[in-house]
């Protein structure tokens, strides 16, 4: 089978397609014939590696795992013996990160627990948009212990126009907030596109210093400490960042928690993330049938083009998700 591989750390370059192995299915795992997969900038991450302490993790010198690709969705074309919840010809899909990764391969095959079926009617295409980022989108939305957004709340989401801000921007909406999303000049018309009430311009504002305050924010790629983002916040307010680069991240990790029991606000990092959790993902699917929440894909690019799929994320150019098609 056809499958992306990469050996060392670096740019979207240092993947290529090759001819590999099929796995063969053993105890609990199933085999899939992968019918779409997304790309998401935690693959891109994983390639870099970025922060570069994630070395620690992954492999200091190289990356001990080859395979990338975390969002999948396909067909069961066989199950190993201990596999009971699913059968060959049944349509799944997938959020591989904690299962090996691998989702740019014509086959990928991990344990049974990382799959849920596609509910009828839904696309591989829209199904293979959703596992990692609505699900972040979803999580970001709330806090460990179950608090989210209510009716009328001013929420903001910084980064509105990349893999998770378009399911955040619309989750939020669903829930009745009064939305502002954060991107770039030439992506302001998708953002408003998505339902958004208010957009900012990051090139030309910072939507720390404007003077207006919200309830909620979700930061997707932070370039604010948090002590900024205080600025932002009403009284019991949230701020809660995904990712970003490393000195607002670790601020996050490290002083968030502190400032926020002395303060009335809220401020730090998502850890409480789990993934394709059963249902979180349940509750995406109701928002899709219900068509409050519309997956958005940009661009398709065949597996052959991986390297192009991945250079056009990296690069800031994408609105919403990019798709692998096979
Ligand atoms: N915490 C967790 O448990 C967890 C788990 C998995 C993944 N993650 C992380 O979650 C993040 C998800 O992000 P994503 O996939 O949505 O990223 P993305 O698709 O790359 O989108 C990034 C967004 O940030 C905006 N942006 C870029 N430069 C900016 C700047 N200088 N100032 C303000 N905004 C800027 C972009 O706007 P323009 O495109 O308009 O420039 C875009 O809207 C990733 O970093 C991922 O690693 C976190």
């Amino acid at each position: 089978m056809k499958a992306a591989v990469r050996e060392r750390y670096g740019p979207p370059d240092v993947v290529e397609v090759r001819e590999v192995d099929r796995p063969d299915p053993s105890g609990d795992q199933v085999l899939v014939r992968v019918r779409a997969a997304s790309v998401n900038r935690a693959d891109l991450d994983g390639l870099g590696p970025r922060p570069g302490f994630t070395r620690l993790f992954l492999g200091l010198r190289a990356p001990r795992n080859h395979r990338i690709g975390i969002d999948v969705a396909g067909v069961v074309e066989a199950v190993g013996p201990a596999a009971t919840r699913f059968q060959p010809g049944d349509e799944v899909f997938a959020d591989l990160f904690a299962f090996g990764q691998g989702a740019f391969a014509e086959y990928v095959c991990a344990s049974e627990k990382a799959f849920e079926r596609i509910p009828p009617g839904m696309t591989f295409e829209d199904a293979a948009t959703l596992p990692h980022s609505a699900v972040l989108a979803l999580q970001g939305l709330r806090l460990r212990g179950g608090r989210t957004i209510k009716p009328g709340d001013k929420v903001l989401i910084d980064g509105a126009s990349g893999n998770v801000g378009p399911f955040a921007v619309q989750i939020a909406k669903s829930m009745g907030a009064e939305v502002t999303g954060v991107a770039s000049t030439e992506k302001l018309d998708f953002v408003r596109s998505l339902g958004t009430d208010a957009v900012i311009d990051y090139t030309n504002v910072d939507y720390t210093s404007t003077g207006n305050r919200y309830d909620w924010i979700v930061d997707t790629d932070s370039h604010h400490s948090i002590l900024r983002v205080r600025r932002a916040l009403r009284r019991q307010g949230v701020y809660v960042t995904l990712g970003g680069t490393s000195l607002p991240i670790l601020l996050a990790l490290l002083v968030g928690p502190l400032i926020s029991l002395a303060s009335d606000r809220w401020t730090g990092l998502l850890l409480w993330w789990k993934p394709f959790n059963r249902a979180d993902v349940a509750r995406l699917e109701q928002l899709i049938a219900a068509g409050t929440v519309k997956p958005v894909i940009d661009r398709r690019y065949p597996l052959h083009d991986v390297v192009e799929a991945l250079r056009y994320v990296d690069d800031g150019h994408a609105r919403g998700k990019v798709i692998i098609t096979f």
